[in-house]
């Protein structure tokens, strides 16, 4: 289908100083877990965003210089010529494809402990440096700001080296020269106290860049638009006056708020194009184009922010992760087609964990190279079997969509009256509404193809399975929570777990109604026992969240939303005991223990609901494992996160009739 003319709009090419991006699609900033460690599979993956149609791709932050090291987490790097021609390679990979290749020069400052390089954290002033590492910068001399001055240039000339086009100063989030930017610069230098004087440093290093690269490329500044405050009521004053002096200075902004867990929010807490708001008087105050993000994955939207002259370029990180075609599909006609980000931030636990980047929604992200996975390719059948899938969730759904579209005739059979398993069940759950985009992508794919056929209602037992003789049958039936709190914190049944006021997630989940007073016991440590916690506040009754984990939802932490959750349920007037396990269940109350010093309490429960560990549903699995070619996938072979499930479906499929890879399963790079 020819391309909606309304969307014309956004396939206009833009100058951004001297080069011109050809589109408005920007890829912004974002880290992949690959940095400076994994070169080739960092341009494979930037590459595949090019040829998906974003008209400028960006790396993650790229350290300048040893002085700012993030290890365990990889950026990228540019400190000396090796670093260039590893990025060289991104560089080719995106310009292959037509679009401009940018690099966001980073220098943490006080947010580097420096634990690889073991070089003295600089900042402002002397200060606690990293999060909660015991180590404090050293405040910034003359000879100190001088010499970062020196190695952002170095740094800019190498990247110009590796051929990029847009060359970032890195001025937002919590690294160095923010710090100057900030408030909390105490320094009583000219470097400090004056809005004009904290902008001094910001101001120099993009001057200095334009000195140094500014013929050939762009430079850029990514900005924080508010200094804080609530979310759609942000402080934007010291910002605007900032702007208003060094307006006209880059090429570029490149515009975002403080608080990250708003700027990067999960869908459970910030809507679509939540920036909004806070930007969008940044165009009044300059003439060079302004880039901003906000979860977009509406065209519409997108349309909207350009038409009204809030942006020029439409930025995005999420939505080029979950999928790195929509240019391509908005281009094509095929905007229905978009795989639209659903805002889990599980593409960040890579960054907080130091791995690969990972999507719910895109199983092949991070897999272009060292699997040769593509988004929109898949290799046709390798043989004319016939596939069951019994089990449509975020596994099955995915396999057979994967299976379906290598050519496979698949038959589906799910036991619910709808599809999508426990992403069906969980999207009813507070704030988790666009986690039906896993569903519904999938469900709209598998419309288009005759191959892939789906039965509801339809619970399949071992003979049903023989009778049907597919060729291959795979069991996606997922997994269940257990009943007697075996978890991470009990290798053994909580006592009393039989007692009748013991519920799990699923029956919550399946409609029961708990009575009150409740004591949700969150041994999981996700997202699960906060949101029953939440659910079942919401229905009005007295809830205590008990935790062997000294914060609520604590893996949260990794998808930037734990303090969220954690104000959430506290001003939802949820109790919470922390560091604190169950001993027993009693009818009528539960004894809670200490962690720490085993001191015990009762606390009054009606109802027990116990997220602890899941069961894989396997029967049929065993049932049939030694008559027929029979696998498992998603959470029935090992629960774990709906990305997981969905990349078990893919990988199954991927890997149906492929040539075994003798050793390793993927590339590595050394
Ligand atoms: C996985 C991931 C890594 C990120 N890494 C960076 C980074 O290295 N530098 C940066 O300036 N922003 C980084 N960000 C923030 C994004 O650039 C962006 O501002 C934010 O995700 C909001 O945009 P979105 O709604 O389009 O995702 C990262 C975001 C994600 C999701
Ligand atoms: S992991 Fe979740 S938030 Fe990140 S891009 Fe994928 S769907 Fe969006």
């Amino acid at each position: 289908m020819p391309r909606d003319p309304r969307f014309d709009i956004l396939f206009e090419p833009v100058p951004i100083g001297p080069v011109t991006a050809p589109n408005r699609f920007y890829q912004v900033p974002h880290c992949t877990g690959m940095g400076y460690r994994r070169p080739q599979s960092l341009a494979a993956l930037r590459g595949v965003k090019a040829e998906g149609g974003w008209g400028t791709v960006c790396t993650e932050y790229c350290s300048i210089h040893p002085s700012s090291d993030d290890e365990p987490f990889p950026s990228a790097s540019l400190w000396d010529d090796h670093d260039v021609s590893a990025l060289a390679m991104t560089v080719d990979r995106v310009h292959e494809h037509g679009a401009l290749a940018g690099v966001e020069l980073w220098h943490g400052g006080a947010g580097s402990k420096n634990f690889y390089s073991r070089e003295t954290p600089l900042g402002p002033s002397s200060s606690p440096a990293g999060v909660w590492d015991p180590v404090q910068t050293k405040a910034m001399d003359k000879r100190d700001i001088r010499d970062v001055k020196q190695w952002h240039r170095e740094a800019a000339i190498r990247a110009e080296q590796a051929g990029f086009d847009i060359i970032y100063v890195y001025a937002a989030h919590w690294f160095l020269i923010s710090q100057f930017l900030m408030p909390s610069n105490r320094r009583t230098d000219e470097y400090g106290g004056s809005v004009e004087n904290r902008a001094r440093l910001l101001k120099e290093l993009i001057i200095e860049t334009k000195e140094a690269v500014g013929d050939t490329c762009a430079v850029a500044v990514r900005f924080s638009a508010s200094t804080g405050g609530p979310d759609h009521d942000q402080d934007t004053a010291e910002p605007r006056e900032m702007i208003e002096l060094l307006g006209e200075l880059p090429d570029l902004w490149d515009i975002n708020v403080r608080d990250y867990s708003f700027e990067m929010g999960t869908s459970r807490f910030v809507p679509e194009a939540a920036l909004e708001d806070t930007m969008s008087w940044v165009k009044s105050v300059t003439t060079k184009p302004v880039v901003s993000v906000g979860r977009f994955t509406s065209p519409d939207t997108m349309l909207r922010l350009v038409r009204q002259g809030i942006v020029d370029l439409v930025g995005a990180a999420r939505p080029s992760i979950a999928d790195p075609f929509i240019p391509q599909k908005i281009d094509e006609g095929r905007d229905d087609e978009i795989r639209e980000c659903i805002g889990c931030n599980i593409c960040y636990t890579g960054d907080q964990t130091g791995t690969p980047i990972r999507c719910t929604q895109n199983p092949t992200m991070g897999e272009e190279w060292r699997k040769g996975w593509h988004p929109e390719h898949i290799p046709a059948k390798g043989s004319d079997s016939s596939v069951l899938i019994v089990g449509g969730g975020p596994a099955g759904l995915e396999a057979a969509v994967a299976l379906g579209k290598r050519g496979y005739a698949v038959t589906l059979a799910e036991a619910r009256r709808k599809l999508g398993g426990r992403v069906t069940l969980e999207c009813e759950l507070p704030g988790l509404r666009q986690w039906d985009r896993v569903r519904d992508w999938r469900l709209n794919q598998i419309s288009k193809m005759e191959n892939v056929e789906y039965y509801l209602e339809s619970v399949v037992d071992r003979e049903q399975v023989l009778e049907f003789a597919a060729d291959r049958v795979v069991v996606a039936t997922g997994a269940t929570w257990r009943r007697d709190g075996i978890g991470r914190s009990h290798n053994q049944e909580i006592p009393g777990w039989q007692t009748p006021s013991v519920m799990t997630p699923d029956d919550v989940l399946g409609g029961a109604v708990p009575d009150g007073p409740v004591v949700v016991y969150d041994d999981d440590h996700y997202y699960i026992g906060g949101v029953m916690a939440e659910k079942l506040r919401s229905n009005g009754l007295e809830v205590t969240l008990v935790t062997p984990a000294n914060e609520v939802s604590t893996w949260t932490n990794h998808t930037v939303e734990q303090h969220r959750i954690q104000t959430q349920i506290l001003t939802l007037g949820i109790h919470i005991k922390t560091g604190t396990s169950l001993s027993e269940i009693r009818s009528g109350g539960v004894i809670a223990e200490c962690i720490y010093t085993g001191r015990t309490e009762e606390i009054p429960a009606a109802t027990v609901v116990l997220a602890t560990s899941r069961m894989p549903q396997d029967d049929l699995y065993y049932a049939l494992r030694d008559e027929i070619d029979i696998e498992r996938i998603g959470d029935c072979l090992a629960p774990g996160t709906i990305a997981t499930a969905v990349y078990s479906g893919h990988k199954y499929a991927r890997e149906m009739d492929a040539v075994a890879p003798v050793g390793m399963p993927f590339l590595r790079e050394r």
